[in-house]
């Protein structure tokens, strides 16, 4: 689904990306794990066409089209969705309407307000949050895990077909860990097909969440393979031995 090739990125002239080759396959959940600096964020900025990172080599193709030839937007047409380290406030802007415009830029005619909030109750319920949740302004004054549990509504209502999460788990306590994680297994449950590349430099998710493959990067490349005994391996040993 996603094949990655030989790829190279730079941020502001600097080289970040040195060679990346990585495959997705339909349905797979893939760990990326690495130290902090090694690349993670700027992969997955690559993959969405963020205009800072510049690819300088290599390709990516998914499903079978050149990625890398695309605009962010029609990107996310194809069904890539990034969630994001660090979410944006977008204040005095209702979840719920910026969800229904996300809706509509990606199937391409906006839908009807009745139908939109009856799949998002629908979603809301699912993921056991409470309705309110969605007429709040996006971030504005969420917590940490509330943050990530936006991030979690926007996935399940959107749909995509390879799912980005980039350190969705990072400042979450260990109840809010689970909740995320459980979120991301129940849309999983409803559709087998999503595949997942779950950004992480912590093992501890990966216990609520199991990978099919872990990948570690450093320094710009990915150097090691494994199953989830590699993530118990760099939880008990770290990334130094890599
Ligand atoms: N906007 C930026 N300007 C300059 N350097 C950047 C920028 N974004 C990232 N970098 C650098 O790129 C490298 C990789 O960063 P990043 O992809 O965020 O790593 P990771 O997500 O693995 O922690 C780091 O050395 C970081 O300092
Ligand atoms: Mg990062």
């Amino acid at each position: 689904m996603l094949s990655i090739r030989n790829l190279h990125a730079s941020v502001e002239g600097k080289e970040i990306l040195r060679g990346v080759s990585l495959d997705v396959r339909p349905g797979e959940v893939v760990a990326l794990m690495g130290p902090n600096g090694s690349g993670k964020s700027t992969l997955a900025f690559a993959l969405m066409g963020h205009p800072n990172v510049h690819v300088t080599g290599g390709t990516a193709t998914y499903q079978g089209r050149d990625l890398l030839a695309l605009k962010p937007e029609e990107r996310a047409k194809l069904g890539l969705f990034l969630s994001f380290q660090y979410p944006h406030e977008i204040p005095g802007v209702p979840l719920s309407q910026m969800l229904r415009t996300a809706v509509g830029q990606r199937s391409g005619t906006l839908p009807p307000v009745r139908e939109f909030l009856q799949t998002l109750d629908g979603k809301l319920a699912l993921l056991k949050m409470d309705p309110s949740f969605a007429e709040r302004n996006v971030n504005e004054g969420f917590s940490g895990g509330e943050k990530k549990r936006a991030e979690i509504l926007q996935l399940a209502v959107l749909e995509p077909t390879l799912a980005m999460l980039d350190e969705t788990d990072s400042g979450l306590d260990v109840d809010a860990l689970r909740t995320v994680a459980e979120g991301i297994q129940t849309i999983k449950r409803e559709r087998p097909e999503m595949a997942v590349l779950l950004i992480t430099h912590y093992e501890r998710f990966l216990d609520f969440l199991t990978p099919n493959r872990v990948l570690v990067m450093k320094e710009g490349k990915i150097v090691a393979e494994g199953g989830k005994d590699l993530a118990d391996r760099i939880q008990q040993e770290g990334y130094e031995p890599l």
